[in-house]
């Protein structure tokens, strides 16, 4: 069988709202506390978008031209876009074709949607990935993007869940490698279905009759629900595992890792799984303080943000990894 070629990360861009919202805005809204959101979950602060300013896709195509920029291609060299969100602009269509609309593309070229939530970026990264390697595509644009903030119960009510989430946005573009080694080693995609309801928002649901009249009837199911505590339970086994598996696929060690990127899910999970593979403060990337979790978008957040920093350079070894609703989970091992 003849040898694929390998893709790697051409150029990657972020884009935050530009309202930060610290916890101590929360206190009065929601009976929580700086100090618990702190302790529980390493939060200070996240961005919410502005109405009128900020949409799915639009602050996904400024991370887009960020990425592109990097890449030095044009937004119409993309052949396939791949938008992973779970707050779509839309219920349908997609929030991928109006992310090509706001870039100004006119090639025509496919927009796939994913609806993997805080796996979304990495199972998007995967597609991206097959299509380069097959050789099907030379250049895939990959974005996560997300607004939580206008779908939160900001009472005491939602106070478990609303306190973690925040907006924003990232991208990568995937070419095909120009170096031999370089690029996408391998990634690692999981689900477990039976799961489903443990992170979960409900409505609007197309399984009940005149959903749109009763979706109201039922007005907490609109909001997310998270069971914390089983969500953690599994977080803190599923990243570790996913993470070795795609060490040992490829022949390395936790120690070989030069950059751990996790799911900003939880800053005390990022520590779990950092204690677990026995990494130093250095080979872990979080960015979770600043922004909570953006779900699909807080991976390539996070990349972009290390690349920005420094924090990788060529040639380094680098493990992306994400555990979230489904649940599913995923990673990806890169040389940079
Ligand atoms: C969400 C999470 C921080 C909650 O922490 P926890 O220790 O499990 O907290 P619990 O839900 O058991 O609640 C403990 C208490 O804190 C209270 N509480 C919950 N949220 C609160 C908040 N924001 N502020 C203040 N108190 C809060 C609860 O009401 C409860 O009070 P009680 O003991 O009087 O009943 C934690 O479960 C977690 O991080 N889970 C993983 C979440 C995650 O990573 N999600 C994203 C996955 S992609």
């Amino acid at each position: 069988m003849a040898t694929l070629r390998h893709a790697y990360i051409a150029g990657v861009g972020h884009y935050v709202a530009s309202r930060v919202v610290k916890n101590a805005e929360l206190e009065p809204l929601m009976d929580t506390s700086d100090a618990w959101i702190q302790e529980r979950t390493g939060i200070q602060e996240r961005r919410w978008f502005e109405e009128g300013t900020d949409t799915t896709a639009n602050m996904g195509a400024h991370a887009a031209r960020k990425a592109l920029a990097m890449a030095g291609v044009t937004a119409d060299d993309v052949q396939l876009i791949v938008f992973a969100t779970l707050s779509p602009d839309y219920f349908f269509p997609g929030s991928g074709v109006l992310l090509q609309r706001e870039l100004g593309m006119t090639n025509n070229c496919p927009a796939l949607d994913v609806r993997n939530q805080c796996s979304g970026f990495i199972y998007a990264l995967s597609v991206a990935d097959q299509f380069v390697r097959t050789g099907m595509y030379d250049t895939v644009l990959v974005v996560g993007s997300e607004i939580h903030s206008s779908g939160l119960d900001k009472s005491p009510t939602g106070r478990g869940v609303s306190v973690i989430f925040g907006d924003g946005a990232g991208a990568a573009v995937v070419r095909p490698s120009l170096a031999e080694g370089q690029g996408i080693l391998s990634t690692h995609l999981y689900a477990q279905g039976e799961f489903a309801e443990e992170l979960i928002v409900k409505e609007p649901s197309s399984n009940r009759d005149n959903r749109n009249q009763r979706m109201m009837e039922n007005e907490q199911d609109l909001y997310p629900y998270m069971n914390g505590q089983n969500v953690f339970k599994h977080a803190v086994v599923r990243f570790p595992q996913v993470i070795k598996e795609a060490l040992d696929q490829n022949g390395y060690q936790a120690a070989d890792l030069d950059l751990l990127i996790p799911h900003q899910a939880n800053l005390r999970i990022s520590q779990y799984v950092q204690q677990k593979m026995g990494l130093p403060d250095h080979k872990v990337f979080n960015n979770i303080q600043r922004y909570g979790n953006t779900t699909a978008a807080s991976v390539p957040i996070a990349l972009s943000e290390a690349v920005e920093h420094g924090r990788i350079k060529r040639g380094d070894l680098v493990c992306l990894a994400a555990f979230g609703s489904g649940f599913t989970w995923a990673s990806a091992l890169l040389k940079w």
